[in-house]
């Protein structure tokens, strides 16, 4: 059974033992978050799952009024992966005071890629994360390599705050025709939707390329006619490119009013 609960003093009082995972979302639930939820469910004993739609981290033009709200949905594909808790503070449950004042710097990458183009994004990821990490008190923390620069940033604060959790990253759950699953493409409409496997086709294409220059050739030869925010090649970590090795490119699309994110990892020869 999954217990549902909305505030801070019922989370603590759950029981609980063993291994603690969770998995942080912000609702509509699809095919990748079930793969978080199961990659939890199969390393540790107390899975949480966290619904959590955190208005610091949209800017003042983005989609907070209209994101998706599907919460009975979301319980019950919870119910469905073997999550033992629901936490589903209201707003006023996460930020008692307001707005905090005291915030997570992300750092000079929180400016850079999505950080350009969402100002205050990263910073808003980031100060919800370490918060939900210290009311849920998780020993592991599971998160999409499909927000890819997300996922960096979280290793990041980890490593740089000394914040006690593993970290573990899930790779990107794709529709059949490659398209990576967001809780956004329900915005598309089915011209749009077919214009945005271009994205993933992008990254697939410019993947299999071995030099730096012929990757970003690639893939914004697949991007022809479509508005992109970036296409860029970073090391692992997302610093400048390597010559030779591992590396990941990223890309960042509108598509009508929907914005779109995806990122493939690859090797340089
Ligand atoms: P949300 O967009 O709901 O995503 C929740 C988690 O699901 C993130 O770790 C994200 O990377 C992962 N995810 C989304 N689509 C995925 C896919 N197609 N394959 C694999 N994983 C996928 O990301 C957030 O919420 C928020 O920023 C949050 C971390 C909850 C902080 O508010």
């Amino acid at each position: 059974m999954t217990e549902v609960v909305n505030t801070r003093n019922a989370l603590f009082e759950a029981k609980r033992s063993g291994k603690t995972g969770v998995v942080m979302t912000m609702g509509a639930l699809h095919a990748g978050h079930a793969a978080l939820l199961r990659t939890a469910r199969a390393q540790a004993d107390f899975v949480i799952a966290t619904i959590f739609v955190n208005p610091l981290q949209f800017g003042p033009n983005e989609d907070l009024a209209r994101y998706p709200r599907t919460f009975d949905a979301d319980v019950a594909m919870c119910e469905a992966e073997g999550v033992d808790l629901v936490f589903a503070p209201p707003v006023e449950e996460m930020y008692p005071g307001g707005q905090p004042v005291v915030t997570v710097d992300p750092g000079p990458l929180g400016g850079q890629l999505e950080g350009e183009h969402r100002p205050g994004h990263f910073a808003g990821v980031l100060t919800v994360v370490l918060k939900l990490l210290n009311l849920t008190r998780a020993d592991a923390a599971y998160f999409g390599e499909k927000d890819y620069q997300q996922l960096t940033l979280i290793r990041r604060m980890v490593r740089d705050l000394e914040v006690p959790v593993e970290i573990v990253g899930v790779p990107t759950v794709r529709e059949p025709d490659g398209l990576a699953l967001s809780s956004r493409n329900r915005y598309l409409s089915d011209a749009e939707r077919d214009l945005s496997l271009s994205l993933s086709r992008a990254l697939r294409r410019g993947g299999a390329q071995r030099t730096v220059d012929a990757v970003l050739a690639t893939a914004a030869a697949e991007l022809a006619g479509i508005d992109v925010d970036y296409l860029e090649l970073r090391d692992p970590e997302l610093g400048a490119p390597p010559a030779q090795g591992s590396a990941r490119l990223l890309v960042a699309a509108r598509i009508g009013t929907t914005r779109l994110i995806d990122n493939t990892p690859l090797e340089l020869s």
